[in-house]
């Protein structure tokens, strides 16, 4: 299996990426508890689907919440559960440009899909306030993300959660700090501006 359009393929299928499991639950929260977020914050949430790490967000009192996904059904199915809640409908694959900047920009569960890390970090920086946080987290580790690719045959071409070295160099590159790179129940990346 792969994906060769992620738009029209997230736009028939948004209906399965509804389930928040307590699992994730706990992870989402887990994952906040490092990062730091609480009342106040503004958060841009990238490739947010319906809204999952909203569910968790939503009651921390944020200033700002701004969901960003290449799907508008996933934004429209988003928007049925949160009313009212920010959407941008557009490819954070390609160049942004729009005036808001945030405290945390996050990419929870679906950094496989985003094939151009230079302008994903590239993204994030602009957007990001000073001392503003970016972070890529997966529910999965990367040992576990492959098993389970391997298992539903999806052949991705490219590592689905970036290694080490790759993210090292992309901190370099966009003169990030204060990196943090945990694979251990599940992965987490952050680094800051
Ligand atoms: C596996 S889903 C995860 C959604 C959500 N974060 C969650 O945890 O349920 C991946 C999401 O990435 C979005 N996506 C894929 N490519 C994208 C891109 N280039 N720009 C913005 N969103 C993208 C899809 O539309 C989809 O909503």
């Amino acid at each position: 299996m792969t994906i060769k359009n992620q738009k029209e393929y997230f736009n028939n299928t948004y209906e399965k990426w509804k389930e928040i499991s307590d699992e994730k639950g706990s992870i989402i929260n887990k994952a906040i508890n490092i990062l730091g977020i609480s009342e106040g914050h503004s958060v841009l949430d990238v490739a947010s689907g319906t809204g999952v790490l909203y569910s968790v967000l939503r009651n921390m009192h944020l200033s700002n919440y701004v969901a960003l996904d290449i799907s508008e059904n996933m934004l429209k199915e988003l928007q049925q559960l949160y009313p009212k809640t920010k959407t941008i409908c557009d490819d954070f694959d390609k160049d942004m440009d729009f005036a808001e900047t945030f405290d945390y920009i996050l990419i929870f569960n679906s950094i496989p899909h985003f094939e151009n890390l230079n302008i994903v970090f590239s993204n994030a920086k602009k957007h990001l306030k000073n001392g503003g946080i970016f972070a890529i987290i997966h529910s999965k580790t990367r040992k576990e993300l492959k098993e389970h690719h391997k298992r539903i045959g999806y052949n991705l071409g490219r590592e689905a959660i970036p290694d080490d070295d790759t993210l090292y160099e992309l901190v370099a590159k966009y003169e990030f700090r204060e990196v943090i790179v945990r694979d251990d129940d599940f992965f987490y990346f952050s680094c800051k501006k």
